[in-house]
């Protein structure tokens, strides 16, 4: 049997009394890529807040077995689980490195050479955050901004990182360095739940996905057969 990191069952979320998912059931596999796909409103972020404790929700969340539906953010963060939301959310005015610091405070006790080792290991990923180190991150490109944000989120060392919709706003050039680097993460390990719009990226990358339709699961199955369905191909990935 497959490890599995999460298993969310039956979960609920509504914004005061309008429901934005309903009945969601999904599982995230250790060392995997899965993906939700889905049009703007769909209920992507809603699902992330939800799994993050930022939301309240009605289901079962379960991380590496445990219900974690009663626990609060920062416990869940300490359990493992990191999220970079759409907003990135960065310290502006501090550099790339506090911020990247910023992230390690789950494991603040571990010690100056730990950090150290964490931080080789974000700047082995995303190499030009190495570069601009010491500058300020509202001063960094769309893309250099996902990549710290993605770098702070894994200086918590998660075994599941959730990603929403990183592809956003950015070059396709980019949005290829970004999946590759997502890709490189679930070699190391990683399990990652990867909230986008992109269908097309998000299905080259993920080894299953979720389509996610107005707070519903409308379809789900192996990447390559998602990406050869006939209604994926026509509501998601268009022609060519
Ligand atoms: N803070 C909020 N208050 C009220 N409704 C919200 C709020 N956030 C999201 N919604 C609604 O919930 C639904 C799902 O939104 P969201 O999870 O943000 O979708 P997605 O991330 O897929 O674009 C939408 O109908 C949206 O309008
Ligand atoms: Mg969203």
């Amino acid at each position: 049997m497959t490890d599995v990191v999460l298993e969310v069952e039956e979960l609920s979320a509504t914004y005061r009394g309008v429901v934005a998912v309903e009945g969601l059931t999904l599982n995230v596999p250790a060392g995997r890529i899965v993906t939700v796909i889905g049009p703007n409103g769909a209920g992507k972020t809603t699902l992330l807040n939800a799994v993050m404790g930022v939301l309240p929700a009605r289901g079962v969340v379960r991380f590496r077995g445990e219900a974690i539906g009663r626990l609060d953010v920062e416990a869940r963060v300490r359990r493992g689980i990191s999220l970079v939301p759409e907003t990135r959310e960065l310290f502006a005015t501090l550099g790339v490195e506090d911020n990247l610091r910023l992230g390690f405070w789950r494991h603040r006790g571990a010690g100056a050479a730990a950090m150290r080792r964490a931080l080789d290991e974000v700047y082995a990923l995303f190499p030009r955050l190495r570069e601009r180190r010491s500058q300020a991150a509202g001063t960094l490109s769309g893309g250099e901004r996902q990549m710290l944000a993605m770098g702070r989120a894994l200086m918590a060392r998660p075994s599941l990182l959730m990603l929403d919709e990183p592809s956003l706003g950015l070059a396709p050039l980019i949005v290829r360095d970004i999946f590759r680097a997502i890709a490189a993460l679930r070699d190391t390990g990683v399990a990652i739940l990867l909230v986008e719009q992109n269908a097309r990226a998000a299905l080259q990358v993920a080894e299953y996905g979720y389509v996610l339709e107005t707070g519903r699961i409308a379809l789900q199955g192996a990447s390559a057969m998602l990406a050869a369905d006939p209604r994926v191909i026509e509501t998601y990935l268009g022609v060519g």
